[in-house]
């Protein structure tokens, strides 16, 4: 027993939760998936482990990305990002819908599943219904061998390491890696972006552990919000575009391991409903990155400060506009709008971290939660 316990001690590198390590891992996580995935001259995306063929790259129609949990969430991104550089039509579910709706596959459709185990058995159920269409299956999994890799045609492994805690974080953070690349490589391939902007996006992409680095230097303002928060009973999101996605992300984060009940709105839709709940107090997060999208933003972050909402904004640093229409702000190093989900995420995974601890929550294991779900 006591050879356990020194050994899980071990396992946790001097930190007092797994989840810590784990969103401290990040930076190495990150780099070890993106590793020599990028050519020496820093212009192309290599990915040999995909068999797909230019032609067949071609031939795709549509997209389908299926996943559970925090991995859907990272699916979520995944469909704006590769809308955007590939110019292919992707769709979202969740794994447990999948099966249920008919979804119209053809052998033109790819679909992509993303499980950090492998294992979840809703995923693992959309995979086979995918090969039973005929489609081709490409799998984004954390764990060489799991079920998901081995049915899978093709698999884009991310080098997370282990991932130990309930709460996921750098498995969600290399997932977002794995459609960086996947998008910029079906871009090469289709040319739907110029040479010039590969290479940028891609430079753009190895500065990414560097600005994780510096946010993690800076833990102690998101743990004094924490601190702030961790006696109320709700808490908003909002955000548009990709920020949505990082907002639904950070709200099941806060959910799942500090028990605060939170929902995340695209800011825009907020007037239609959920602002009723919003009165003197309420802490709301507004994330402000998407530069073609703040302007909008901003005039939510304005209804809910007019109606006695406090506003925490996550934005660039130096974004003085953005600062100015909420109450306080915690700033992200700038990178490309596309990339931002990689470096808001990280603040969120803190504040649920320090929410949890501050309310005396079991951080790594959160009350009726599993970590891998392999029952329907
Ligand atoms: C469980 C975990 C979540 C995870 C989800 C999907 O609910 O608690 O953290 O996102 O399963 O797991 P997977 O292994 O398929 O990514």
């Amino acid at each position: 027993f006591r050879v356990d316990w020194d050994l899980v001690t071990a396992e946790k590198a001097g930190f007092d939760h797994f989840m810590m390590k784990e969103i401290y891992d990040q930076p190495k996580a990150y780099r070890d998936t993106i590793g020599s995935r990028i050519s020496e001259a820093g212009d192309s995306v290599i990915l040999d482990e995909i068999s797909m063929t230019a032609d067949q790259i071609r031939n795709i129609r549509n997209i389908q990305i299926v996943a559970c949990g925090t991995a859907y969430h990272a699916g979520l991104v995944g469909k704006s990002v590769i809308e955007k550089l590939a110019r292919i039509p992707v769709e979202t579910d969740v794994a447990s819908e999948y099966r249920y709706r008919s979804p119209i596959i053809t052998p033109e459709t790819l679909v992509i599943v993303v499980s950090q185990s492998g294992e979840t058995a809703d995923t693992l159920a959309a995979l086979r219904e995918a090969k039973r269409n005929g489609a081709r299956v490409l799998a984004i999994t954390n764990v060489v061998g799991s079920s998901v890799s081995r049915e899978a045609d093709d698999v884009i492994v991310t080098w997370a390491g282990p991932e130990i805690a309930v709460a996921s974080t750098k498995a969600y953070t290399t997932q977002l890696m794995a459609f960086y690349l996947l998008g910029l490589f079906l871009a090469q391939t289709l040319e739907t972006v110029e040479p010039a902007e590969i290479r940028h996006t891609l430079a753009a992409m190895q500065s990414l552990p560097e600005q994780v680095e510096s946010i993690l230097a800076r833990g102690e303002e998101i743990q004094a919000y924490a601190e702030q928060i961790a006696p109320k009973e709700h808490l908003f999101f909002i955000g548009r575009g990709i920020d949505y996605a990082v907002a639904l992300e950070g709200s099941l984060k806060l959910k799942e391991i500090s028990y605060i009940h939170s929902e995340a709105y695209p800011a825009g839709e907020l007037k239609h409903g959920t602002l009723a709940l919003i009165e003197d107090d309420v802490p709301v997060i507004a994330l402000g990155l998407q530069s073609d999208l703040q302007e909008k933003t901003v005039s939510n972050v304005k209804e809910v400060t007019a109606r006695g909402g406090k506003v925490l904004g996550i934005a660039y640093e130096g974004d003085a506009e953005f600062a100015k229409s909420v109450d306080q702000t915690f700033s992200i190093p700038r990178t490309l709008d596309v990339l931002s989900p990689a470096l808001t995420v990280i603040p969120l995974q803190l504040l649920s971290y320090y929410a949890s601890l501050a309310r005396g929550n079991d951080v790594d294991k959160p009350r009726n939660l599993a970590k891998s779900v392999t029952v329907e």
